[in-house]
């Protein structure tokens, strides 16, 4: 049987960060494992977002941005010298508000193919067909493939934000509460759609939603003040936390 470690694709180490004085993250130690969702949950402005966009650089454009401490993707330290355009492939990311590119629904998903190296229009179809079957789409748009997206719903357009991302066929996942702007039936699509996207990959979920954490989630962390109070199964989370703040948070009673 492998260790916890032989899993993990993703340990981070005394992470630190700081946008200008202000320090965001504190000392965050944690390991994400292989094919689980794991779940950062926390009140507004905890840092949850801060957290994920690190996992593939995203803060780095931002002038203020420092860090300190490890990130490790599967055992490799991520630093300066990554590179970044490889690692995106990887490590890819789906956000709370959809943003389609401003192409046709073929080409949004096929752009993902194509920065994989795939160039082949009858490879390239079988892909895009695969990816907005695999999100559930394919039957609301296999006829208007060529036209825009901007006619879909939100949840339509972030249903196929997911295709677009699944093409490039990343290894881990990262979605900053992508339900922000949906509604609950369009929500509870995107939360089963998560569930089983763990046989593909590994996925990590940003979110405010305390109950949507705990139904997604096979591992949850809970941030607090820029602090990992408490990161382990979410059942466990949920049920019989270890902290007391935890525990208000999870029953509703803090943030
Ligand atoms: N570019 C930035 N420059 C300065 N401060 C920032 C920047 N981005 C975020 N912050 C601050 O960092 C803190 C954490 O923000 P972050 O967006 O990570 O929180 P969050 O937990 O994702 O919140 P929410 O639940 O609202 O999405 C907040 O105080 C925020 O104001
Ligand atoms: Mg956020």
């Amino acid at each position: 049987m492998l260790s916890e470690k032989e899993l993990s694709i993703l340990s981070i180490r005394n992470l630190n960060i700081w946008y200008g004085e202000k320090q965001i993250l504190n000392s965050l130690s944690f390991e994400v494992q292989q094919k689980q969702v794991t779940a950062f949950i926390g009140p507004a402005n905890c840092g949850k977002s801060t957290l994920v966009r690190c996992l593939n650089r995203l803060n780095d454009f931002i002038p203020n941005f420092r860090s300190t401490g490890e990130i490790l993707f599967n055992g490799i330290h991520l630093g300066a010298s990554t590179d970044t355009t490889a690692l995106r492939k990887q490590i890819g990311m789906v956000f709370r508000k959809p943003i389609p590119f401003r192409c046709s629904i073929y080409e949004n998903v096929a752009y993902g193919a194509r920065i994989s190296g795939i160039n082949q229009s009858a490879h390239l179809d079988t892909v895009v067909e695969e990816n907005l079957r695999k999100v559930g789409l394919w039957n609301e748009v296999e006829n208007i493939l060529d036209e825009t997206p901007k006619q879909l719903s939100i949840g339509h357009q972030q249903l196929l934000c997911i295709a677009r991302a699944l093409a490039v066929e990343p290894e881990i996942l990262i979605f900053d509460e992508p339900c922000g702007e949906l509604d609950p039936i369009e929500t509870v699509k995107i939360e089963t759609l998560v569930r089983e996207l763990k046989n593909d990959c590994t996925l990590i979920f940003a979110t405010n939603k305390r109950r949507q954490a705990a139904r997604v989630s096979d591992i949850a962390g809970f941030l607090y003040c820029g602090e990992l109070i408490e990161f382990g199964a979410t059942e466990k989370i949920f049920t019989n936390p270890q902290d007391n703040r935890t525990e208000q948070y999870v029953t509703g009673r803090l943030g």
